[in-house]
């Protein structure tokens, strides 16, 4: 549905796309992550016709995006990571005016509507006055308005930055939905855990350039099998670690005052004949685990940085988000 060939896109002398490529299938939902800086906005923007690219090639269901640019506009929604202000539009109103843009008549397309404010749990609200909203209905309503011409690309840039835990969830249940009915999702984040629970593959982006792509599931396998795993026992732990030296597939062993951590080189199947091993040779296990990799580390291992960098709304860990632990101007 989308692929992105040698792109490339300088601002001044600044490069902030260095020879991209990537590639989208249709109903594909593609996290698309990296630090500030790395070049999603202007990647998402090049896709949706709104900025020059240098060089390079942009395929949108097969329309070469860099050269039909009002072709473009009607196969791709955009969703943006600000937005205007509209004063004195109604909820409804806004919704007609966006309809005319792509040359709607508002009376043909008013079940349209309707249907995509309830889509967007906003019914209730088609009278109330956009500014009025909260940032978390703004934002549902920014989807509303990107899906008015039934786009079969839908592109968010950082939606779910600033939202409270209910909005996020409420944002994740509406894009679930979305790819449900077959549309091809790309959107970015910075909050990586979110991403890795919605998203069929991920992306990783820094510096101009991808650093990794592929699905979530196969990165975490290929992560995991090197995991390291947490082992507790009743037994003399001395004991326990000649035993794990003498198994050719467990390396880097270490001891805490608790637990035995060593990595593993194998599968699930590696991992059940470990603890049959131990079991065997007498080991009284009363704790066995496999360290999750999540997002945020294969993110960091990926592109090398000891920390991610620090923006507003960063890099929130799984417990942050749950404690609303962002400092965003939430209204
Ligand atoms: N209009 C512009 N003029 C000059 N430089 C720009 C312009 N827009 C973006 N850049 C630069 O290009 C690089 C990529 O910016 P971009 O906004 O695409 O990053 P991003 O990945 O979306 O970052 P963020 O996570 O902060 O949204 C940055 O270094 C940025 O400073
Ligand atoms: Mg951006």
């Amino acid at each position: 549905m989308l692929t992105i060939n040698h792109l490339c896109k300088r601002y001044g002398k600044f490069t902030a796309l260095n020879d991209l490529n990537l590639h989208i299938d249709r109903g594909e939902v593609f996290g698309f992550i990296g630090p500030n800086g790395a070049g999603k906005t202007t990647t998402m923007r090049i896709v949706c016709g709104l900025l020059k690219a240098n060089s390079g090639e942009v395929y949108v269901d097969g329309i070469d995006a860099l050269n039909c640019s009002s072709a473009i506009k009607r196969k791709v929604g955009y969703v943006p990571d600000f937005f205007g202000v509209y004063d004195n539009l109604k909820v409804i109103e806004y919704m007609d005016f966006f309809a005319s843009m792509y040359g709607y008549d508002k009376n043909d397309i008013r079940e349209t509507i309707y249907g995509l404010l309830e889509l967007v749990n906003l019914s209730d609200k088609q009278d109330s006055f956009v500014d009025g909203l909260s940032r978390g209905m703004k934002q549902r309503l920014c989807v509303a308005r990107a899906l008015i011409h039934d786009p079969e690309l839908l592109i968010l840039d950082e939606p779910a930055s600033g939202l409270d835990p209910r909005a996020r969830y409420e944002l994740k249940e509406i894009l679930r939905n979305l790819g449900d009915m077959g549309k091809t999702i790309l959107i970015s984040s910075h909050i990586l855990p979110e991403l890795g629970e919605m998203c069929t593959s991920i992306g990783i982006m820094e510096k101009g350039r991808l650093v990794t792509s592929g699905k979530v599931d196969d990165i975490n396998d290929k992560m995991h099998g090197e995991a390291p795993i947490h082992i507790r026992t009743l037994s003399d732990m001395n004991e326990a670690v000649i035993i794990l030296k003498e198994m050719p597939n467990i390396s880097d062993i270490s001891m805490n005052e608790d637990e035995i951590i060593a990595k593993i080189n194998g599968d699930d199947e590696a991992v059940a004949n470990l603890i049959s091993n131990l079991i065997s040779r007498n080991v009284k296990l009363i704790g066995f685990e496999k360290e999750q990799v999540n997002l945020e580390t294969l993110f960091l291992d990926l592109t090398g940085n000891k920390e991610p960098k620090k923006g507003p709304d960063d890099f929130l860990s799984a417990d942050q988000i749950m404690n609303g632990g962002d400092n965003s101007g939430e209204n």
